[in-house]
């Protein structure tokens, strides 16, 4: 039982380390919508996705009438503005990308993204759609807040245009980096026996200084701060993020083409068995009315 408790309560603290670790930003919550505003949304989405991922990220494990269907895009306005790869109707979604060369291109081959919302979750997409940032030493000039050194180069330049983090942000990761190195270095000291209290000393200033400005941080993405547009794009930052909520929603839908019909069945389920269990517990009564 005991060792239970510890395994147990180890595991609660590594993952709690491991959400410390993993700052990542954007980090917003994506607008919650259903009914029609989810139906316009993903047929919003379907349209960016077509002009702006296919090319590199196929959907094979859907076909182009069963989203039509699901998403109420009449089959004419679907062949005529949303498929360009020559394909029919009741085509698998897929690319002619060579998986190889584009290795080559870009260090990684773009996956297929028919389950993407799934193994990586809406609040991830929606971040990382949003958190690409000017950064000249890599590749394409750009990197990503939540997916480090990604591979991708940042598609939706014309609509989002360019961000930077702001001075006060780079000032902030500057001195956690700073600090980061202190920690390394007294972890160091305090493990090969040397000058241990001094070491202890700087450790725990240094990891104070990292919260401190670790939640700074936070609160200036909070604010809208952490990035400044430096170049504009078609779109204003709000305009942009509705985009992405309807791109996210369209990956969602075809992460499981079913959720809708699930959710709705699952009321009357759910109906179902409390109608049932009612007629159960009366049925319960009459039989042992005679019994006691
Ligand atoms: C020019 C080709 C290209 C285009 C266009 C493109 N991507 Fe990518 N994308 C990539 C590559 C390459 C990677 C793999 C990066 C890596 O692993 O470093 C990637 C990775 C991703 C990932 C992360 C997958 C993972 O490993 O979890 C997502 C999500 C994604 N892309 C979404 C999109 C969306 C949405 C669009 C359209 C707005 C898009 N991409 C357009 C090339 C592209």
């Amino acid at each position: 039982m005991r060792k239970l408790i510890i395994a147990i309560s180890a595991l609660f603290s590594l993952s709690l380390s491991a959400a410390e670790a993993g700052l990542t930003f954007p980090n917003d919550d994506m607008p919650k919508l259903t009914g029609d505003k989810l139906i316009i949304a993903q047929q919003n989405g379907a349209q960016i996705y077509m002009n702006n991922c296919m090319g590199c990220h196929a959907l094979s494990f859907q076909r182009y009438k069963r989203t039509a269907t699901d998403l109420k895009i009449p089959e004419d306005v679907m062949l005529d503005n949303l498929i360009f790869t020559g394909g029919k109707i009741g085509d698998l979604m897929t690319n002619n990308m060579n998986k190889k060369a584009a290795a080559n291109w870009f260090g990684a081959a773009p996956p297929d993204l028919s389950l993407i919302a799934r193994s990586r979750g809406n609040h991830w997409l929606y971040n990382y759609l949003r958190g690409f940032y000017q950064d000249e030493s890599r590749p394409y000039g750009v990197n990503n807040g939540v997916f480090k050194d990604v591979g991708m180069p940042h598609v939706l330049e014309l609509m989002q245009g360019i961000q930077a983090k702001t001075e006060q942000v780079k000032g902030l990761e500057n001195d956690i980096e700073y600090a980061k190195a202190d920690i390394a270095n007294a972890r160091k000291q305090i493990e090969d026996g040397n000058d241990v209290e001094a070491a202890r000393k700087v450790l725990s200033a240094a990891e104070k200084l990292v919260h401190e400005k670790e939640a700074e941080l936070v609160k200036l993405s909070k604010e809208g701060k952490y990035f400044e547009i430096v170049q504009e794009g078609n779109l204003n930052p709000e305009e942009f993020d509705h985009a992405m909520t309807d791109l996210v929603y369209f990956l969602d839908y075809v992460g499981e083409p079913i959720k809708q019909e699930r959710k709705r069945l699952g009321v009357w389920v759910l109906l179902f068995i409390l109608g049932f269990g009612v007629l159960a517990y009366f049925l319960k009564k009459e039989y042992w009315k005679d019994i006691h």
